[in-house]
């Protein structure tokens, strides 16, 4: 622990305080948090290391953690050529990396108008973002239903959302604002388990509602948040409108919003 005593090397340096691998591809950090960054939930911000050539090699990266927590959590993939992964996956305690405190994004409250049930569907480490807005008390003063849907391709991968989901009811800042009001919807596609198939194949042949109990998505009472592949993205901005729901923004609010999950 001596490492943290010492002086920040890095432009905008926050210090590592824990390092947690889930599988050989993917692992979770939390870095200490600058005293001036205020963010909203659900948004990103640039995190990186210092590349060979001595400049910033940043990339986007949701933050996990909620609005109100005194770190900041990141949830990545580990790539094993990736230009910033393949250094990121080694960062130990006390260690620093760069983070820009300048928080933006779409997969924040206030780019949708008001409704009744929220979808979070994530695939991958597209979840990052849900981690942070499941820990929000606005989500379930905002909403009666929250329902959390997570599709990866094996067990091993669900075990971040999976674990933290089921931490959150007893939670001693979040429990009570959470109630019965949040719902876990995970399915695997490569592997076997209780829920097989890609959510958008779940929606499209209604099996995510029969099993949920749920009516179809509709505009009137659903709001979705997207955030997976461009692949996802794209097939589910289609299914999403299918439904009658239209595409918000910040500067927009309306009925779903989405963004890229982050891709070295
Ligand atoms: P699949 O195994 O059928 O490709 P990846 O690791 O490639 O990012 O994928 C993570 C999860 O997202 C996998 O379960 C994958 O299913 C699923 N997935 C990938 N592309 C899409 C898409 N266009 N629509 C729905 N699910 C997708």
């Amino acid at each position: 622990m001596a490492d943290t005593a010492k002086k920040p090397t890095l432009p905008d340096a926050q210090t590592v305080t824990q390092v947690k691998h889930w599988t050989d591809r993917l692992f979770s950090f939390r870095v200490t948090r600058p005293r001036s960054l205020r963010f909203r939930s659900g948004e990103f911000v640039m995190i990186g290391l210092l590349g060979d050539n001595g400049k910033p090699l940043l990339r986007a990266y949701s933050i996990a953690s909620p609005a109100w927590d005194e770190e900041l959590e990141f949830y990545s993939i580990k790539v094993q050529d990736g230009p910033l992964t393949s250094k990121l996956q080694h960062i130990k305690v006390g260690d620093e990396i760069i983070l820009r405190p300048k928080p933006v994004g779409t997969l924040v409250h206030d780019a949708l108008l008001p409704g009744k049930r929220l979808w979070f569907f994530a695939t991958g480490t597209g979840i990052a973002p849900f981690a942070s807005l499941m820990r929000e008390p606005e989500t379930y003063e905002n909403y009666d239903e929250v329902i959390m849907c997570h599709t990866c391709r094996e067990v091993a991968d669900l075990e971040y959302g999976r674990q933290l989901i089921e931490s959150l009811p007893d939670d001693p800042l979040i429990g009570e604002f959470i109630g019965n009001k949040l719902r876990y919807y995970p399915t695997t596609t490569r592997e076997e388990s209780p829920n097989m198939g890609r959510i958008t194949t779940n929606l499209l042949n209604g099996k995510i509602f029969n099993d949920l109990g749920v009516p179809q998505i509709c505009k009137e009472n659903d709001r979705a948040m997207v955030c997976g592949s461009i692949g996802l993205n794209t097939d589910l901005k289609e299914i999403l409108e299918g439904f009658g729901l239209t595409e918000g923004a910040n500067s927009q609010p309306a009925e779903y919003v989405v963004e890229k999950a982050f891709v070295d």
